[in-house]
């Protein structure tokens, strides 16, 4: 029998990258859920598959319904973007915490495995090298940086997931996802002012013409992750063979695609210049600097590098990342030339 598999946010960045992955195995019946589910059309026709409009703050019955009728359930509802934890912070509590948690309780209830999205943001100013989700600390900023909201959110869920898991006996996985990108991360049309994450941001920048900016002068590291080899490490989880992804937290990141954002910056635009620069009214992007408090406001505190120690979820999962940055951003760029191309 094929497990049932319930997405909350499932028209999301993630959910319907991981629909489609799920849909190809043959082996998941899947209910995606959200608010709008344009992102999940090329589905529909799809065996195995069904998609429901609902506000998951609307009220707690049709969630918990949802909940009942599935083995796993995968809530995605997030904010998830910096500007937002800067600007509206006491939002980001209610969707990001608030709303998540009855889901979170539903699974402890009706004894379903949760899989819930952490954040690699959780390692927060964390001195170590590279981060581990069984030893490090994990280092937030003081309150009036608004931009800790975030974080804070997710490691006190993290916190109670674990709690259920010791006193209730919830089963479930946690992942902390790193850095990923790929087509449908963020709108590319939102102006370059931190709407986007940033490989989006510089993406959109290079199709406009305009030029890249580099907080802080954009020495500060990320480690950047493919969508497709996200996907790949949540699909492991959700098989789940010999149970052992049971109770564990999972880093999902490239430790190899560890870049400083200007050396990303610099990356995008030799990527992008042979296929966009036909679009460049005159001269190409060049790259300026600003600080953190003109580009995000006052509320913003960066967090200098974050590589993530993978080597858990390579021995319980044998996964492993295996596309470069280069042609994690090629393809990206591709997608999007090609879109534009085809009038969209
Ligand atoms: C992200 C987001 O909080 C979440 O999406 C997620 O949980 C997590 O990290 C993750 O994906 O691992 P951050 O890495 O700071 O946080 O996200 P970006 O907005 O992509 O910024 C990365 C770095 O680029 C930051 O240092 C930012 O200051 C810089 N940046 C961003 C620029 O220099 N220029 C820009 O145009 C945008």
């Amino acid at each position: 029998m094929r497990s049932k598999v319930v997405i909350f946010g499932a028209n999301g960045f993630i959910g319907h990258h991981l629909i489609r992955r799920l849909l190809s195995c043959k082996e998941y019946e899947v209910h995606g859920i959200d608010l709008s589910l344009d992102r999940l059309n090329e589905f529909a026709d799809q065996e195995g598959f069904r998609a429901s409009v609902m506000d998951i703050e609307a009220g707690i019955g049709p969630v918990l319904e949802a909940i009942e009728s599935a083995d796993i359930v995968i809530p995605l509802v997030a904010i998830a973007n910096p500007l937002s934890y800067v600007r509206q912070p006491l939002r980001v509590f209610e969707l990001d915490f608030e709303a998540n948690l009855p889901i979170v309780r539903g699974c402890a209830q009706f004894g379903k495995f949760l899989l819930f999205p952490s954040t690699s943001e959780v390692y927060g100013m964390s001195q170590d090298k590279d981060f581990n989700p069984d030893d490090s600390n994990l280092v937030m900023g003081p309150i009036h940086k608004q931009r800790w909201i975030y974080a804070t959110c997710k490691q006190l869920m993290d916190r109670v997931i674990y709690a259920l898991g010791y006193e209730q006996e919830l089963n479930y996985a946690i992942f902390r996802p790193f850095n990923w990108f790929g087509s449908g991360l963020d709108s590319i049309d939102t102006p370059r002012e931190g709407g986007s994450r940033v490989v989006t941001n510089f993406l959109g920048s290079l199709l406009r013409g305009e030029d890249l900016v580099l907080v802080n002068g954009g020495t500060q590291r990320r480690s950047f992750t493919y969508i497709d080899d996200g996907i790949d490490a949540l699909v492991r989880i959700i098989e789940n063979r010999g149970g052992l992804a049971n109770r564990q937290i999972f880093n999902i990141g490239n430790p190899n695609n560890d870049y400083t954002i200007r050396e990303l910056a610099e990356m995008m635009i030799d990527i992008a210049t042979p296929a966009l620069s036909s679009r460049w009214k005159s001269s190409p992007p060049t790259l300026q600097i600003e600080s953190e408090d003109n580009f995000y406001g006052i509320g913003y505190q960066d967090i200098n590098h974050r590589r993530p120690n993978i080597d858990k979820t390579t021995r319980l999962l044998g996964w492993h990342p295996k596309i470069d940055m280069r042609d994690g951003l090629r393809r990206v760029v591709s997608h999007y030339a090609s879109e534009m191309a085809s009038g969209h």
